[in-house]
């Protein structure tokens, strides 16, 4: 390998006093496309098409000390890989709220805790109640990529200009908040989506046929509303987590968390079949956690297996105080219910010994049995930083690290099959990491069947990218 030029400037120190405003997490304020980007390695050529990362980027922020990592206007940055080269593109999502934002050249509303003191913001006659940052994660179906907020409608995103076309609610059929991790079922294309709300119904859920139409929706019952992150779906049941992160109304409106973890509440599995309702939903206790993110699930004749990152507990990245004195009760770790849904016989327990979030798979095996999982492993010394990414196979139980060396860490990794792929590992592991020690960002690609060998390229990026959130794929 040749020498590593430094390429990026020095951290623009946009706001101070916030762990979450501050070095790599600090917001980046120009967009850029940059062609032909200097790589280091080779970039294979059967890999084509855009590895895309989503985060939260302020651009105005009512209380610096109050801002939440959850509250900031979504970014998109970009690598498109074509020809064995890479060009490299950063955008906002230009949601409405950034637009009446701008126009008014200040913030407008409060975000996550600068609510809990401040009351609601009152935003010009005009602009929405509530902001749609379109800041969490992807997902690409039937041709179209969206950018998704939980509590909010997906926006449209064009490729690979990452511009945004706009929301949606599916000809007006979309009647509640859009998860940002539906599910799409690659045998069928249908995807599958849900959202929750503190009001009843606490859940709804929705399926998206395979031309893009909304064709089902139901409510689920739950007894309160719960901060509801991710799902699961097999090819025959769609899965809800009635796990313990609880709403509290009245908390909220003495001015305390409206959020909080509530073990007393327990921990339920849902299992409902694809195009069920909600009398159809058969629920299972299990043992008291917290899911922020699932892996898959698939179906072994009577059993569900259901792999998710589960901790014991969260103070939802510290949201919440927990009466814990372990560190590591609000790291997840991989982990698997087996469900007997005739019988409701269940085993459950973690897969490994290590601490990870982010958990992808091949998504091209959804719904179906899967070997490998992914996820990124958390670095113990700081609040959510990642040291490596780790590669779990279910069948030897052996998990391979890929470590990016000292002072360089990662954030969410995807899997990107290779053009003609044969096999579930046939593919890429791609990642942003940020080298702390030069500040330098660079798009790390790593092949899934050598995965804790060398990578087969790094690609400098000429500008900071900072830590975020989802990262997606698109192939072309
Ligand atoms: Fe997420």
């Amino acid at each position: 390998m040749t020498t590593q030029q430094k390429m990026n400037p020095e951290p623009e120190v946009v706001f101070e006093g916030n762990y979450f405003l501050e070095g790599n997490y600090g917001p980046v304020q120009e967009e850029h496309v940059d062609t032909d980007l200097q790589v280091l390695g080779q970039i294979p050529a059967d890999l084509k098409g855009n590895y895309l990362r989503i985060g939260p980027n302020p651009v105005y922020v009512s209380n610096v000390e109050k801002y939440h990592w959850f509250d900031g206007d979504g970014m998109v940055h970009a690598v498109q890989f074509e020809d064995g080269k890479a060009t490299y593109r950063n955008r906002f999502v230009d949601t409405e709220g950034l637009k009446w934002e701008r126009k008014e050249d200040r913030w407008l509303w409060r975000g996550m805790n600068g609510m809990m003191d401040g009351g609601a913001a009152s935003p010009p006659e005009g602009a929405p109640a509530g902001k749609n940052p379109g800041n969490t994660a992807f997902v690409s179906h039937n041709g179209t990529l969206y950018a998704l907020h939980e509590g909010s409608d997906p926006h449209i995103l064009s490729l690979p200009d990452l511009g945004t076309v706009g929301t949606t609610n599916f000809d007006g059929k979309l009647t509640h908040a859009f998860t940002a991790h539906p599910k799409v079922d690659p045998s069928t294309g249908e995807m599958m989506t849900f959202g929750y709300s503190p009001f009843p119904p606490f859940v709804t859920y929705s399926v998206i046929n395979k031309e893009g139409a909304l064709v089902h929706s139901t409510p689920i019952t739950i007894p309160k509303g719960v901060m509801m992150h991710d799902f699961a779906c097999s090819r025959n049941y769609s899965i809800f987590l009635d796990f313990p992160l609880t709403f509290d109304i009245e908390a909220a409106m003495e001015g305390k968390s409206p959020l909080g973890f509530e073990p007393e509440h327990g921990s339920r599995i849902g299992i409902m079949p694809r195009h069920g309702s909600d009398e159809d939903v058969k629920w299972f206790t299990v043992d008291v956690g917290v899911v922020i993110h699932t892996a898959n699930a698939w179906e072994e004749g009577d059993i569900l297996v259901v792999q998710a990152c589960r901790s014991k507990a969260s103070d939802i990245i510290g949201a919440v105080e927990i009466d814990t004195d372990d560190p590591t009760d609000v790291l997840g770790q991989m982990y698997e219910w087996r469900i007997n849904v005739k019988t409701g016989e269940i085993t459950e327990g973690p897969l490994h010994e290590y601490y990870s979030d982010f958990s992808r798979i091949n998504e091209n095996y959804a719904g179906a049995k899967t070997r490998y999982t992914y996820s990124s492993e958390f670095d113990q010394t700081r609040a959510i930083t990642f040291k490596s990414v780790m590669k779990f196979d279910r069948e030897t139980g052996e998990t391979q690290h890929h470590n990016f060396g000292e002072g360089r860490y990662v954030g969410e990794a995807v899997f990107a099959p290779k053009v003609g792929s044969t096999d579930e590992d046939d593919g890429y592991v791609i990642c942003f990491i940020q080298d702390e020690n030069v500040n330098q960002s660079e798009c790390i690609i790593i092949d899934a069947k050598n995965f804790d060998g060398d990578p087969v390229a790094r690609v400098l990026i000429p500008h900071r990218v900072p830590y975020g959130f989802h990262s997606g794929w698109v192939g072309a």
